[in-house]
């Protein structure tokens, strides 16, 4: 602390796996703050079911994790950072290991792990932790965490923009710190910093059903937006294609791994039905299934389809996957017994801020990793498990890239305090509650699975409306962490919507009824956006205005 403001060598936005994990490193060395907005463990890292992909077998091969992994990405992958990634999945798990993770091991020789194989793998390469593999990791970086000297923890604190050298009116161009949302005691801090990283995951609550939990609210790729950074690929919204379905059950994932040990997507009429649109079946691409589901759905004027795995033991479907026996049972469902009701589900943020191999983005002195991020391994399409993957070794390379540099930045100076003195208390928080409803509904009803240009022109004129609302909402009340998610919520939904309609072709989840086929050369073909380009010209100093 420094007149009144928080400093560190490094400020790290966001605790899930990709955050936790460079603190952790970064820790050895120097001193790290983490801010998380809610509780610290409360991340799409926490509620991760399959696993992490690594090749971990000796029938295995980088080349057809390489392989498997571009062609899931569906042309838009770099090949050399799929490269990279995988050739450090190795010893990204053997750390995992080494911090205290305990993976599974295989029943039949106890000195291995137990692999599962989902979506797009031609190999059983998935490491987890019985069905809650995002919980044992997430609760072994928390405890390490929670310990470490050189860590300082804020928790229900919630980043709200980046102070800039230029927003400072220092000179260069720099990242300094953050203004950040302290949401118990109700006030904006100062947290300046040589390095800061967004680990903020990805943005499924963009969408009205999604698997994410209430964080993923795109805060980080709105963040580095208003900062100038590029953001690309935004058009490709992953949806899960098994997720329960019940009033209650919030979307409640059903992993893929079900899949892998053999269970059936099956019509109401009991049918199955995914070799008629891929020879895969099952486990063809998560794009491929989830489409296939919604077209079987719309075909047929059903609201869900059934998964079915009853055809395997009990004793068996419960050692590999008790965390969603008991969640399904809670819902009247039991998976030894009868077909489940599933449904696809927003999911995971391809696109994201643009990075490069040690996890830097456009502005000096600002990183990113993990979902937040658009590093190149995913494309048009993640391939499952690659993600936890990525936050692992990107983390890593931030780590060495960042250590490497320490020395070489001096402490920011003192910054401008955040300035309230234009707002006054809202009165009217049913705005803010109604505009979320409203942008998450028609993102479901007109960006979703099956898009077109009319429902997409549609999506724009809506988020057109209501961020000249939102923005005016936002320079004349004071903050709320519920008005923070909303601007960025919204900003994340009106880039999405734009880089759909960029995409005049039918790529990877991008799929849309004008453009049906993919003719358009890859790789190479990203779609990038920035602050400074067409209708968002002129927006970015309404938008990022220090108040
Ligand atoms: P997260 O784990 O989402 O963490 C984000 C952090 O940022 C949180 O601490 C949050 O509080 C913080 N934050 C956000 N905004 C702000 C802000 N403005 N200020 C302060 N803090 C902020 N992937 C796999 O590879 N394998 C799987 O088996 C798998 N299963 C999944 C199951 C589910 C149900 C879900 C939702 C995802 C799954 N995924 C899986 C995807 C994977 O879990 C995520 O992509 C990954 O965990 C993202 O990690 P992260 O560190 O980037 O972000
Ligand atoms: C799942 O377990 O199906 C989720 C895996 C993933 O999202 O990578």
């Amino acid at each position: 602390m420094s007149n009144g403001q928080y400093q560190h060598d490094v400020l790290i936005i966001g605790s899930g796996a990709s955050g936790l994990s460079l603190a952790l490193q970064l820790a050895e060395h120097t001193n790290v703050a983490v801010l998380s907005k809610a509780a610290l463990i409360e991340s799409a890292t926490f509620y991760a079911q399959g696993g992490v992909s690594a090749v971990l077998d000796s029938y295995d091969s980088v080349e057809s994790h390489v392989e498997d992994t571009l062609r899931a990405g569906a042309g838009l992958c770099k090949p050399e950072i799929v490269r990279f990634v995988v050739e450090h999945g190795h010893e990204s798990i053997q750390w995992l290991i080494d911090i205290g993770v305990n993976f599974t091991r295989n029943p039949q020789d106890e000195q291995k792990y137990h692999l599962h194989q989902e979506g797009g793998h031609s190999h059983r390469r998935i490491i987890h932790a019985a069905d809650s593999t995002g919980k044992e990791i997430e609760n072994t970086l928390e405890s390490r965490a929670r310990t470490h000297p050189n860590i300082q923890l804020f928790e229900f604190h919630t980043a709200v923009d980046l102070i800039t050298a230029k927003k400072a009116e220092l000179t260069g161009d720099q990242c300094l710190g953050a203004y950040v949302y302290d949401q118990i005691n109700d006030l904006v801090k100062v947290f300046k910093a040589k390095f800061t990283v967004l680990a903020t995951g990805g943005a499924g609550k963009v969408y009205l059903y999604t698997s994410n939990p209430d964080i993923c609210t795109g805060d980080g790729i709105a963040i580095a937006w208003r900062a100038g950074c590029r953001i690309a690929n935004m058009e490709f919204i992953q949806f899960h294609p098994t997720c329960l379905y019940h009033p209650e059950a919030k979307s409640f994932l059903i992993s893929e791994a079900l899949r892998g040990e053999g269970a059936k997507l099956l019509l109401p009429d009991g049918q199955a039905f995914m070799q008629k649109h891929d020879p895969r079946g099952e486990l063809a691409p998560r794009d491929i299934v989830a489409r296939a589901i919604d077209h079987e759905m719309k075909r047929l004027g059903s609201d869900c389809v059934y998964l079915d795995i009853s055809h395997r033991s009990k004793d068996f479907i419960i050692e590999h996957f008790p965390t969603i026996y008991a969640q399904c049972l809670q819902y009247g469902f039991d998976l030894t017994k009868q077909a489940i009701p599933v449904v696809p589900a927003a999911h995971y943020t391809c696109g994201g801020v643009m990075i490069n191999k040690h996890g830097q983005t456009d502005l000096p002195g600002l990183y990113a990793i993990g979902e937040v991020t658009c590093s190149g391994l995913h494309g048009a399409n993640r391939m499952a498990s690659n993600s936890l993957l990525e936050c692992i070794v990107f983390a890593h390379t931030a780590y060495k890239d960042i250590r490497a540099h320490l020395d070489d930045i001096d402490m920011p100076p003192a910054l401008p305090e955040w300035d309230e003195s234009q707002v006054t208390d809202s009165d009217e928080e049913v705005v803010v509650s109604h505009n979320w409803d409203e942008i998450r509904r028609f993102m479901w009803d007109y960006v979703g699975i099956v898009r077109t240009s009319k429902r997409l022109q549609r999506a724009q004129n809506r988020i057109q409306l209501l961020q000249a609302e939102i923005s005016e909402y936002y320079a004349n009340f004071r903050l709320t962490n519920n008005l923070i998610e909303l601007r960025n919520l919204s900003l994340v939904a009106a880039i999405i919507i734009d880089s759909a309609l960029l995409r005049k072709e039918s790529r990877g989840l991008h799929y849309t009824l004008e453009y049906p086929i993919s003719d358009v050369p890859a790789p190479g073909n990203d779609t990038v956006l920035s602050i400074g380009q067409g209708r968002y010209a002129n927006t970015d100093m309404q938008l990022t205005s220090v108040k």
